[in-house]
């Protein structure tokens, strides 16, 4: 399996501190923050890496991570979104080639976890597993639906929904195979409202073909693209022995 890590956007929500950089290059307590998710991928044996990157601070990448070797990665590649608001499926198509028709773990550059995530690697077959984690705020993420028969089956994942079907925010680490490039050139920028091509769509599809699988985070998970899951990130592996 291949790693793919999405580290573009504007992050506007953290104006002024990303005039400065790329989002994914802040600071998360003592180092830049897209350095957790690679440490993720590394540590299930993933070390053929593709950074795709947009928006106007693009180059810092490049002088921060170098060739990923400092990282644990044997390969590490950039790919150049040109839409930095496009989404993160409009992001991920560009993996495309990097691919090449293997299996991908996905991981959005601003998500830490303490969790390890190799046994799902390992065991991966097809289809897409999501990993969830309970959150308190879940209008915030994509949240799924059980079924409320079988609380083992996702039955519909919603987008910052107002009203959420579950406590369960759908993380951003995924692992996909290598049908996700068709489910994306199905997908529709007017999905939810916002002009971007939603994973939530794409993870909405492999439930419609019946082959989208889900496992907890027993963890620790934050995102960090807002001041507040900024400062709980930070917070959380300052403490972290
Ligand atoms: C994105 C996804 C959302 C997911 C979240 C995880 O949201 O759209 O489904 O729950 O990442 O961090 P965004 O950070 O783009 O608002």
């Amino acid at each position: 399996m291949k790693g793919v890590i999405l580290a573009g956007g504007l992050g506007t929500r953290l104006y002024p501190l990303t005039h400065v950089t790329n989002k994914h290059l802040l600071p998360v307590y003592n180092k830049p923050m897209v350095f957790y998710p690679i440490k993720t991928l590394v540590d299930a044996g993933i070390d053929e890496i593709l950074i795709v990157t947009s928006g106007p601070h693009v180059g810092h990448f490049l002088s921060v991570l170098k060739n990923g070797k400092e990282l644990g990665a044997k390969h590490l590649e950039y790919a150049y979104q040109e839409k930095p608001n496009g989404g993160i499926a409009d992001a991920l198509a560009l993996a495309e080639d990097f691919a090449d028709g293997e299996d991908i773990a996905v991981i959005l550059g601003d998500n830490t976890t303490d969790e390890s995530i190799k046994e799902a690697v390992t065991s991966f077959k097809e289809g897409a597993t999501v990993f969830l984690k309970k959150v308190t705020d879940p209008e915030r993420f994509g949240v799924p639906a059980f079924d409320p028969k079988d609380n083992s089956k996702v039955i519909r994942i919603d987008e910052k929904p107002k009203n959420p079907a579950s406590e369960y925010a759908v993380t951003g680490v995924y692992l996909y195979d290598n049908k996700i490039f068709d489910m994306i050139r199905e997908c529709d920028p007017n999905y939810a409202g916002r002009g971007e091509l939603e994973i939530t769509q794409v993870n909405n599809l492999y439930i419609d073909k019946g082959q989208l699988h889900w496992k907890e985070l027993e963890g620790f998970w934050s995102d960090a693209g807002t001041f507040q899951s900024l400062f709980t990130s930070s917070e959380y592996w300052s403490k972290k022995k």
